[in-house]
């Protein structure tokens, strides 16, 4: 049957084969949700990067469409993003159907081999039939380079107080800025970042937009930059910045990262742009290129995570932006059941879960010594572990399933929980067939990680190694529904 292999995706987007990473050109136009793809056709390990192609009214059930961009002469197509041109800056399309203009990275294996450090530069593709197909701009390459190893994942948007388009792109360990009138001819601005945050390894796939603070009228940027290795659970992760962007250059005042996403599998995302209601909408390659290649999927290789809304939260004075899944994911629940749960000191309780490789768990726990555990009739169990001593919850996937592909893959993960308020953790837990993505109070904090149990976890035991009994509220667990027809 259609999407029926082990581990297969059946809430989450995944290519219908082969290998896929980062997403591309998140843009919404007309209707319609654009999700393109670093794609290799020919094999399930990375290669000559294509630009894969879906689009969605909903951003959940997708279409899959032909490969939308292919590499050319001037090299392989890496990561980048869309923007619709309305005004037609570019001259590509006209005002009455404004182009859809992908901005990318040329990466020329070739010159890579040379030594010099002219392999990555910027071009641009376009599209006057909303996606369905592209001409390659003939004055390729935009934007040159012969100073950075890395230069590269453009992310372009429109600066409305400035009138002209603004470029964010990474050069390995700093983010630069470049604006436009046209999107063809590009000067440089800024830059930010060699001393701060982390720098474990390369900088890339950039992504700047501005939030309104939850509750006030305040405004700030946000500057999201993946980074790998150097990722506090290993290898790759995503950092964010939040401070200010005055038209020229972005200023935080941050000194240490803060991360969007605490789990192993969360990389290179980005937003959407040009969403209804200005809507921050966000998707991740649910993956890390520790092991991306090392996964035990045959037809293809790797998933994105659910789509999820951003927003900017002050918690006790601390900035903190907020991820979480967008509201539609509620019309995929089917409820199961609804409980409350009362687990004794020094013991333990369980439920039953009839989709448990395709649920929705959701619960309220005090900071306690408590163990939520998803296991299986093979006994594998999937961890999580609250550390209330060291303000800590602990993702083990040891023993969750396959897991000897690579070595690394097995180490615990853990994610620091701070300015709790109240204490209370609202628990949204979302399985897929070979995913967990953790979302405690609504987002404050998120923890994705890639699982290969051989079947379904179907119970949810609920381990109490504290002294005192403790009631876990709201226990609510909905099977999710496929989205593949
Ligand atoms: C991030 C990344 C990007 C690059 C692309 C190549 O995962 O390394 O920096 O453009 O993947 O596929």
């Amino acid at each position: 049957g259609y999407y029926e292999e082990p581990f297969r995706p059946q809430y989450h987007f995944s290519p219908p084969e082969k290998w896929m990473n980062d997403p591309n050109g998140l843009v919404y136009h007309q209707g319609v949700y654009h999700l393109f793809y670093q794609y290799y056709p020919e094999d399930i390990v990375w290669g000559p990067m294509h630009w894969g192609h879906a689009t969605s009214t909903d951003l959940l059930h997708w279409e899959n469409k032909p490969i939308a961009l292919y590499p050319d002469e001037n090299g392989l197509i890496f990561s980048g993003s869309a923007v619709i041109d309305h005004e037609n800056t570019s001259g590509l399309g006209s005002e009455e159907n404004p182009p859809l203009v992908a901005i990318f990275t040329y990466h020329d294996m070739e010159k890579e081999k040379g030594g010099g450090n002219d392999h990555q530069i910027q071009g641009v593709a376009y599209s006057l039939d909303n996606g369905e197909t592209f001409t390659m701009y003939e004055g390729n390459p935009v934007l040159l380079n012969s100073e950075f190893r890395d230069f590269r994942d453009p992310k372009v948007f429109w600066d409305e107080d400035m009138k002209h388009w603004v470029m964010a792109l990474v050069a390995g360990d700093h983010l630069r800025l470049y604006h436009s009138d046209n999107l063809l001819e590009w000067t440089y601005m800024s830059r930010f970042g060699e001393d701060q945050g982390a720098h474990g390894g390369v900088w890339e796939c950039p992504d700047l937009f501005e939030l309104q603070v939850e509750g006030t009228d305040e405004k700030k940027w946000v500057l999201l930059i993946s980074i790998n290795p150097g990722a506090p659970n290993g290898g790759s992760g995503t950092q964010y910045f939040v401070g200010d962007f005055d038209g020229i250059t972005f200023t935080s005042e941050q000194q240490e990262a803060k991360w969007l996403d605490w789990g192993t599998d969360n990389y290179a995302g980005v937003t959407y742009n040009n969403t209804p209601g200005d809507e921050r909408i966000f998707i991740g390659w649910m993956s890390n290129w520790d092991y991306a290649r090392d996964t035990p999927t045959e037809v293809w290789r790797s998933a994105m995570t659910l789509p999820r809304k951003l927003s900017l939260a002050i918690y006790e004075g601390e900035y903190t932006l907020v991820n979480y899944p967008i509201e539609g994911v509620a019309d995929l629940l089917v409820e199961e059941k609804s409980l409350k749960l009362q687990v004794p000191a020094g013991g333990e309780v369980s439920t039953e879960l009839n989709n448990g490789s395709q649920s929705r768990i959701h619960f309220t726990s005090p900071m306690e010594d408590l163990s939520f555990i998803l296991k299986n009739e093979s006994g594998e169990v999937l961890v999580l572990k609250l550390d209330p001593g060291q303000g800590l919850l602990n993702l083990d996937r040891s023993a969750s399933g396959l897991v000897d592909f690579k070595e690394t893959f097995g180490r615990v993960q853990q994610m620091p929980l701070e300015h709790l308020g109240d204490g209370e953790l609202e628990f949204d837990i979302f399985t897929d067939a070979s995913s967990i993505e953790v979302f405690i109070n609504k987002g404050q904090f998120a923890m994705t990680a890639q699982v290969f149990p051989t079947e379904p976890y179907s119970e949810l035991l609920i381990s109490n190694q504290g002294s005192e009994p403790v009631e876990i509220l709201q226990v609510e667990v909905h099977a999710v529904n496929r989205v593949w027809r």
